[in-house]
Parts: structure tokens; C-alpha cells; sequence
């Protein structure tokens, strides 16, 4: 019938977020849906932006401390990285640990696929055993690993994106992924200045709005959307409370429009929340990663202290009092 026509290639999941979000207040749309091709382009274009810390100094850390850091964790692991992505970061990983396997994990199977042939190119003597799963619930992984250590990868702070309590969920989903006596080597952004933190997601050239925006037209391209964009503008927000950077979408003037056969009406002002980034200082990251089964044994940051590698262990589950 028309309905599965013009939803072909759309994610249910996709429509239900948006039409849930619009409707609820304050509206809000989760962050996981900027990442279509375009968005995907965009979120690489930021990390080049010399406002965007975060992508230079994880990789700084790495370069700098890939000596320490293979020592605390020693060789032969199974790598198990969990929003693999492009897999950017990873290789100066797997030159610092000599591990036995790579497993990246990703939701997106075509990027992930060719992620994981690029990578081999590059390790020829490393298995690569690619998943197609979401990653934010325990995975089963391949049974060719079974016997090896698991260290977990979850580079580029995305831990942000989560709030406090879906961090400590997700945070134990990857304990339970990984088994008892896995280890888990996570970036997270500190906490730092508005004078910084505000333009790494408001940058001059207005990519980060771009990337913002781009989740309108996505509405638009896969869910039959009629929205003006040129009726919102970019805003990103420090919340001191919750020690997050917010990123919404504003109406500039009054609008109506329609998606997916609904109609909705926004006043000058509204807004649509679509991220937060949280940060977390040294103390607040350890109090994360405890809640979440892990216990934090070594941590690397830049000079400044602007972004730290975090290695933790999985803790057993019954720990005293
Ligand atoms: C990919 C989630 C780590 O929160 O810094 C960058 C996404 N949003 N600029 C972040 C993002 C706006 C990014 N993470």
C-alpha cells in the first residue's frame, strides 16, 4: 500500500522518535538521528574545526602515552570497540597494544563493513569480526574470541550524549557484553570554561549549526516533512547544573508544518532539544564509571586537563558493605 511506499528505507524507530518528540514538552528528538550520510559528512567536518577539541586531544592522549598505555594493558586482547564508526581512532590503539583480534560494533552495517575492510588493509594479521548490533544493549560477541581478554574501546567522549542514568545502563550493558575481568579504555570530556565549551559546538563557520539543522532536512528527505528550515536557528547552551553543553533547534518565527501526515505548531522562541554533551570532572568520571561495574585503574589527559583516556576494570559485582 502507499504507506510502505513512502516509507521504504525509512527507520520506523526513526518516524516514532520524531513524531513523539514533536509532540512532547519540551520537545526533544535523540541525538543517535543527526548521523545519516549527510550528518555522518558533517560530524567528520567538525572534528577538523579548530573550535572542536575534543577528536584532537583523544587522539593526542593516544599518540602521546601509546608506550604506557600498552603496558598497563599488555597484548593479546580482543578489541572491542562500540560505536566503531570509521574506526578513526583505532589504529593508534592497535599499534600500542599488539592485540588479538578487533571486533568493532556499529548500527550502521554498510559504514561498518567498510570501515572493517579499510582497517584490514592496514592490520593484514589481525582477524577483524565486525558486528552489526546496538551497541547501548549487551551483544553477543563472535565465539572465535571466546578465549581471549576483552578490552572494550569507547573513544570520543560519547558517553556524553547519554544522561547520567542511561550512562550507568549502557556503561553495564558493556560490562555484560564483555564478561567478568574485561577491561574498558573510555574518553570523556572534562568540565571546563563556557569561553571553550560554547564555541566547540557554536564554531564560526557554522558547521556545528549546520549539523544541527541537517536534522530538519533529514525530517523533511525521509518523513515526508514540509518544515521551513529557514525558520530555525542553531543554538548550543551551557547547563552549569547538569555540566552539559545543550544543542537545540529554535524557531526564529512562528511556523506550522506537517510531518508524516501531523501537524505541528512552534512559536517564535520554541525550541526543539536535539543534544547534550556531558562532562564530567576526574572525581565525577570515576563515580560514572563505578556505578556503571567499573573501576577506574589508570587515567591519561592532555597538559591542560581538558580530556582524559580512562582505563577501568569490570569490578565483581559484589564488592563490600
Ligand atoms: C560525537 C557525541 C562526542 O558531543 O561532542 C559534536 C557530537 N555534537 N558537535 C560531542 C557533537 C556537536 C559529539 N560526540
Amino acid at each position: 500500500m502507499a504507506d510502505i511506499e513512502l516509507d521504504a528505507g525509512v527507520d520506523p524507530a526513526f518516524r516514532e522518535d520524531v513524531l513523539a518528540g514533536l509532540a512532547m514538552r519540551p520537545r526533544a528528538i535523540p541525538a543517535r538521528w543527526f548521523y545519516d550520510l549527510r550528518g555522518s559528512e558533517l560530524f567528520e567536518q567538525i572534528t577538523d574545526l579548530p573550535e572542536y577539541y575534543p577528536t584532537r586531544l583523544e587522539r593526542s592522549i593516544l599518540e602521546a602515552n601509546g608506550g604506557a598505555i600498552g603496558e598497563v594493558i599488555g597484548s593479546g586482547h580482543a578489541v572491542v570497540e562500540f560505536g566503531s564508526g570509521s574506526s578513526a581512532k583505532t589504529p593508534l590503539l592497535l599499534d600500542a597494544i599488539a592485540p588479538a583480534a578487533y571486533v568493532p560494533i556499529d548500527i550502521s552495517g554498510e559504514f561498518l563493513r567498510e570501515s572493517a575492510r579499510a582497517l584490514s588493509a592496514d592490520f593484514p594479521d589481525l582477524p577483524v569480526h565486525p558486528v552489526e548490533a546496538d551497541f547501548t544493549h549487551p551483544v553477543p560477541l563472535p565465539g572465535s574470541i571466546a578465549d581471549m581478554p576483552k578490552l572494550g574501546f569507547f573513544p570520543g567522549s560519547t558517553i556524553g550524549n547519554f544522561i547520567p542514568p542511561s550512562a550507568v545502563d549502557f556503561l553495564r550493558a558493556m560490562k555484560e557484553t564483555l564478561g567478568t575481568g574485561a577491561m574498558l579504555l573510555i574518553g570523556m570530556d572534562r568540565v571546563k570554561g563556557e569561553d571553550v565549551l560554547v564555541p566547540a559546538y557554536d564554531d564560526a563557520a557554522g558547521v556545528t549549526a549546520a549539523f544541527n539543522l541537517n536534522l530538519l532536512e533529514r525530517i523533511n528527505r525521509e518523513l515526508a516533512g514540509d518544515i521551513p528550515v529557514d525558520a530555525f536557528r542553531h543554538r548550543a547552551i551551557w547547563n552549569d547544573m547538569l555540566a552539559r553543553i545543550e544543542m537545540h533547534i529554535e524557531a526564529v518565527r512562528a511556523v506550522r508544518f506537517s510531518v508524516a501526515g501531523q501537524s505541528f505548531e512552534m512559536a517564535e522562541g520554541d525550541t526543539i532539544h536535539t543534544e547534550n554533551s556531558h562532562k564530567y570532572g576526574e572525581r565525577d568520571a570515576r563515580i560514572l564509571l563505578r556505578a556503571g561495574g567499573w573501576t577506574v585503574v589508570r587515567e591519561w589527559t592532555d597538559e591542560a586537563d581538558q580530556f582524559a583516556l580512562i582505563l577501568a576494570e569490570a569490578q565483581p559485582e559484589k564488592s563490600a558493605p
